[in-house]
């Protein structure tokens, strides 16, 4: 389908597209809406391509956004020639001109500008090897182009050509497939994703994001296919499963990579959370639903990525720890130490970074049910001063894990939950504001000690330092140095190490 767009402002395109559709011929208007700084940026591009004289390409996923209402980052460029040549005579009409990042093994530019980033290729063929992670390529027309790409939403292009300033050129329909809401493959899907097996996390990725549908066809492709995600890098699949985790609701895209079996690829442990068992009538609930469910609620409280990740593999640990005790029902002894455990092999294996974001993904949920056992009546300060030194400054992220864990459908349940939260918090606030205990420090150095009794680093020290950081935990005396220095002579004393003369 060829669109036409007639250019009625210096901001706005109108697409006058006719959809040739046999069930619906209808007459599709949509407003491509450019900023000001955009519609400059791609004047600069035409006027550069009429230069070298090489027909040039808006495509990809400015276009869908741009039909979409949704904020541009990267400005694709095609054109049938070079594109390396077509960034560097853009670039010069640029005051200052931009430093122009090119590629020639893959005949790829990129020029950043502070704001957005253009990036230039020139129209290519491309197909992948059985196996083989690097594609072919070869030079292509801007048909080979589209055909190449992974969903008609993605295929479509403008002209930045002079006769046709704006036109939309959309083969597959992918105006139409945005109107309805889905995701389908320019070529048959077996062969798009078997070009590029990471096309199948794209289309879930997608679907999450936009929420829409991905084509019946597409998505039996990728249960097909879905053991050639194996070939894909590690990074590039964390890349689109932090994508999925970052959206509005990423159980759409966790239920989908469940569904078609490429879960199973990337992050097994998860799957082994799924299906319920019973015995004896006893049942326990599916805890990979429990587990997706609980990552949107806590998508609604932040924007943290790895608070996210934290609610993803919190329950990691119920797969290897699950029994079933006779007479008394289904138990997951200890599940949040072995889900903590279980980080560092999962940040390892995808490739996420291995320094405090795993640390604290890790710490959080090994101390995910440290405040349930506060909902309790009569806890002491202790417990509670206890839980502050532990989690010290993620105690806030903490506690939103925690009111995230509720997935119960009985709503009075969820309230009543929700209220005894409320109250840790209460006490945590009080606690913290009395004690301070958030981001302890010793109020008795080493230094100090060993100063004291004129010792050099030994275990005694580490065994005088334990024992005042008890006694503050335990409310024995106050989290102040003349009360700390007072019970570190006494406590000293009865292992017989005396001060210095
Ligand atoms: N593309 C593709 N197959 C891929 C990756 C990308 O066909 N595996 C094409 C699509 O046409 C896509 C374009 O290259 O629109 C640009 O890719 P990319 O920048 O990764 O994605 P966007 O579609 O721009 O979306 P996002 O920025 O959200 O990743």
């Amino acid at each position: 389908m060829i669109g036409l767009i007639n250019k009625i402002s210096r901001s706005a395109w109108v697409l006058n597209a006719l959809s040739l559709r046999l069930t619906l011929r209808a007459f599709i208007l949509t407003k491509i809406e450019l900023t000001a700084f955009e519609q400059q940026l791609l004047e600069k591009v035409s006027h550069a391509a009429q230069r070298l004289k090489v027909p040039a390409y808006a495509i990809g996923g400015v276009v869908r956004d741009k039909i979409l209402g949704r904020p541009v980052k990267d400005i694709d460029i095609v054109c049938v020639g070079d594109g390396i040549a077509l960034a560097h005579e853009t670039a010069t009409a640029f005051k200052p001109k931009p430093k122009v990042n090119f590629f020639k093994t893959y005949g790829t530019a990129q020029i950043k500008l502070p704001s957005i980033e253009l990036e230039f290729v020139g129209a290519r063929q491309e197909s992948y090897e059985r196996g083989s992670r690097n594609p072919k390529v070869s030079t292509g027309t801007l048909e080979d182009d589209q055909n190449r790409r992974d969903f008609t939403i993605n295929a479509m292009a403008i002209s930045l050509n002079q006769e046709d300033f704006g036109r939309l050129i959309d083969p597959f329909d992918g105006l139409q497939d945005i109107k309805d809401k889905i995701i389908r493959t320019p070529l048959t899907p077996d062969q798009t994703f078997s070009d590029d097996p990471l096309r199948m996390m794209r289309a879930i990725r997608f679907a999450t994001q936009l929420q829409f549908h991905i084509e019946t066809h597409c998505f039996d492709s990728i249960k097909r296919q879905s053991e050639r995600i194996n070939i894909i890098s590690k990074e590039r699949i964390a890349d689109e499963l932090n994508k999925i985790m970052m959206s509005g609701k990423p159980s759409i895209g966790l239920d989908l990579l469940f569904r078609s079996g490429l879960l199973a690829h990337i992050l097994p442990q998860l799957t082994a959370l799924a299906g319920t068992e019973y015995v004896d009538n006893k049942g326990h609930k599916d805890n990979f639903y429990h587990t997706i469910q609980v990552v949107d609620n806590i998508a609604r409280h932040t924007d943290n990525l790895w608070l996210r990740w934290a609610a993803l593999l919190h329950d990691i640990g119920k797969a290897p720890t699950k029994k079933f005790e006779p007479g008394h029902g289904w138990t997951f002894h200890g599940h949040e130490v072995v889900s903590g455990r279980l980080v560092p092999k999962i940040f390892n294996n995808l490739r996420l970074p291995l320094n405090d974001r795993m640390q604290y993904v890790k710490k959080l949920i090994e101390l995910h049910h440290r405040p349930v056992s506060l909902t309790k009546e009569n806890i002491t300060d202790s417990a509670i001063r206890r839980l502050l030194f532990d989690a010290g400054d993620d105690i806030d992220d903490l506690m939103t894990l925690c009111e995230a864990d509720i997935t119960s459908k009985n709503r009075e349940k969820v309230v009543r939950y929700l209220e005894n939260f409320e109250l840790v918090r209460v006490r945590l606030k009080e606690v913290e504001e009395k004690d301070k205990i958030r981001n302890w420090q010793p109020p008795v150095s080493g230094e100090e000690i060993m100063e004291t009794f004129g010792l050099s680093p030994s275990r005694e020290v580490g065994t005088i330092k334990t024992a005042i950081r008890e006694a503050i935990l335990d409310g024995i005396i106050p989290n102040e140095h003349e009360a700390a220095r007072q019970f570190m002579l006494e406590f000293a004393a009865t292992l017989n190490i005396k001060p210095v003369a």
